[in-house]
């Protein structure tokens, strides 16, 4: 069968104000869908694989309000203890409470309300750099040149880059239009399609990745989720 063409339309939450009841249900939305995805233990394994030594600081970006990387924090704060975690998202989301949450497990979260492609800029001055950079239901935003830009911004970032992403097939596509039967919102019953259809197969992010010296890594993980990993080849 054909592969489902990649394509990307404006996302429903990305539209709406954050406290509108139909956002803050749909990013509650985002948990039950980050789980369905394995996306947590995904996303840990690839940081677990390619991030060699425990790191001091990382960047998320579109990090929503935190909670993706509060479950992360969880699974690696043993392992990983007293990283820094700057929390990039354009929307000004993180609550006092998740902030707490991420202290009690020995980490700090800087939230940075700003536009991806304002960074570096946006992390002002003497910013000391992180050892790793990811995503989780963000590139899948982006195409052509805005999404070949923003790949060489975050290899420009950190020496590992890792992205999890909705992967692009009519399984995946059938089991997003199920999610109304899980309870899910209006706006999580458009977005989690849509999202779908503008996600990736194949080694569609490797073709994208312009920056010279990475070792390039991307495959389907588990039912639902597009695994993409960039590792500086030396390190730093
Ligand atoms: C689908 S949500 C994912 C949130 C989080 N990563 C998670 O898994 O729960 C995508 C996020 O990307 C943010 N976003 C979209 N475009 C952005 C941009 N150009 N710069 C920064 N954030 C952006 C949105 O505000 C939204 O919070």
């Amino acid at each position: 069968m054909a592969p489902l063409p990649r394509r990307l339309v404006t996302e429903r939450l990305d539209v709406l104000e954050p406290a509108d009841p139909l956002a803050m249900g749909s990013r509650r939305d985002l948990v039950l869908v980050n789980r369905l995805m394995f996306a947590g233990p995904i996303a840990a394994g690839l940081l677990r694989r390619h991030v060699a030594a425990p790191p001091r600081r990382i960047l998320e970006v579109g990090a929503g309000d935190g909670r993706f990387a509060l479950h992360l924090a969880k699974r690696l704060a043993e392992r990983w203890p007293g990283v820094e975690i700057v929390l990039l998202d354009r929307q000004d989301l993180v609550t006092a409470e998740t902030r707490r949450a991420f202290a009690a497990l020995g980490w700090l979260a800087r939230p940075l309300a700003a536009d991806v492609f304002a960074l570096p800029g946006a992390l002002g001055m003497g910013d000391p750099g992180f050892d790793c950079v990811f995503a989780n239901l963000f590139l899948h935003h982006f195409e052509g040149d805005a999404l070949r830009r923003l790949l060489r911004l975050l290899a420009q970032m950190a020496p590992v880059v890792i992205a999890t992403e909705p992967h692009r097939d009519r399984a995946s596509l059938l089991a997003s239009r199920l999610l109304g039967l899980l309870g899910a919102n209006a706006v999580t019953r458009h977005d989690a399609p849509a999202s779908v259809r503008a996600g990736f197969c194949g080694r569609e992010l490797s073709a994208q990745w312009e920056a010279p010296g990475f070792a390039l890594h991307e495959a389907r993980h588990g039912p639902f989720t597009q695994g993409f990993a960039a590792v500086r080849e030396g390190g730093r």
